[in-house]
């Protein structure tokens, strides 16, 4: 069976789209099957970030309303194991039909290891069928006031609706400026009170690859696609351990 991943995050622009991206590759590399679907309807860009922007995917609409079935999921032609669907452009995420949106997930559990949602910003429609279908959630977060605080809330906010498996990641790290900032990744995670499931540093190279329409993890193997790589073994249960210094 499956697993359900929703990538969430209070705030906007914290990377969810990019992480998830990066770590679904990572375990498709590790012989995982992987299915990615875009959630941030009408916003779509998971496509970008796989390095798929001409591949004219399928929404995970086009399965819902039966008028495909899940083997008609986009490959990834650099990653045999990863399918994908994107979000539909035209709809609003109060208009997914949430019945048919499970039953979907439902036959993607039989056929994928981890399947990941890639959720819009805010806590409204998207955040909430995201977050209440997940197994597990991660969070991302940077280290702005903004986003931390934010973080903190939906950690609250998923508490509340009896999400336990809830695992932090804080992205675009930067020694020089937290050094300034005073700030550590350690205070993160008391603020946001939950556990860290990995950091990811800031890196050019996660811009400059959806540039040049490739995957991160395909484009560079160090900065933060080595921390996808790591994080993609810890969702795997393997003992990586994560260095906040
Ligand atoms: N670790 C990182 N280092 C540098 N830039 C990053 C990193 N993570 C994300 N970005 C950049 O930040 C912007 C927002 O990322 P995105 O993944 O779209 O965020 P979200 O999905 O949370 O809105 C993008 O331009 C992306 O390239
Ligand atoms: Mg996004």
């Amino acid at each position: 069976m499956g697993e359900l991943i929703a990538v969430l995050s209070g705030k906007g622009g914290t990377g969810k789209t990019s992480l998830c991206a990066g770590i679904a590759a990572a375990l498709a590399e590790r012989g995982e099957q992987v299915l990615c679907i875009d959630c941030d309807v009408g916003l779509q860009n998971l496509d970008l970030a796989l390095g798929l922007s001409n591949a004219g995917a399928l929404s995970f609409l086009d399965i819902c309303r039966g008028a495909y079935p899940l083997s008609a999921a986009t490959r990834h032609p650099k990653y045999p194991n990863l399918a994908f669907l994107t979000a539909p452009v035209n709809c609003r995420a109060e208009d997914i039909d949430k019945a048919a949106f499970s039953d979907m997930l439902r036959t993607a559990r039989a056929q994928f290891r981890y399947i990941f949602l890639d959720a819009p910003a805010g806590l409204d429609a998207g955040f909430q069928l995201c977050a209440s279908l997940a197994d597990r959630v991660i969070l991302v977060t940077n280290g702005d006031a903004a986003a931390v605080r934010d973080a903190a809330r939906t950690a609250q906010i998923l508490e509340g609706m009896g999400k336990h498996d809830v695992r932090l990641v804080v992205n675009r790290t930067n020694k020089k400026l937290y050094k300034t900032m005073c700030l550590t990744v350690d205070d993160v995670m008391d603020e946001a009170a939950l556990p860290l499931l990995g950091i990811v540093p800031n890196d050019p190279n996660v811009t400059l690859a959806t540039v040049f329409d490739e995957p991160l993890l395909k484009y560079t193997k160090k900065g933060a696609a080595a921390a996808c790589r790591r994080i993609a073994r810890r969702i795997q249960g393997l003992p990586v351990p994560v260095s906040i210094r």
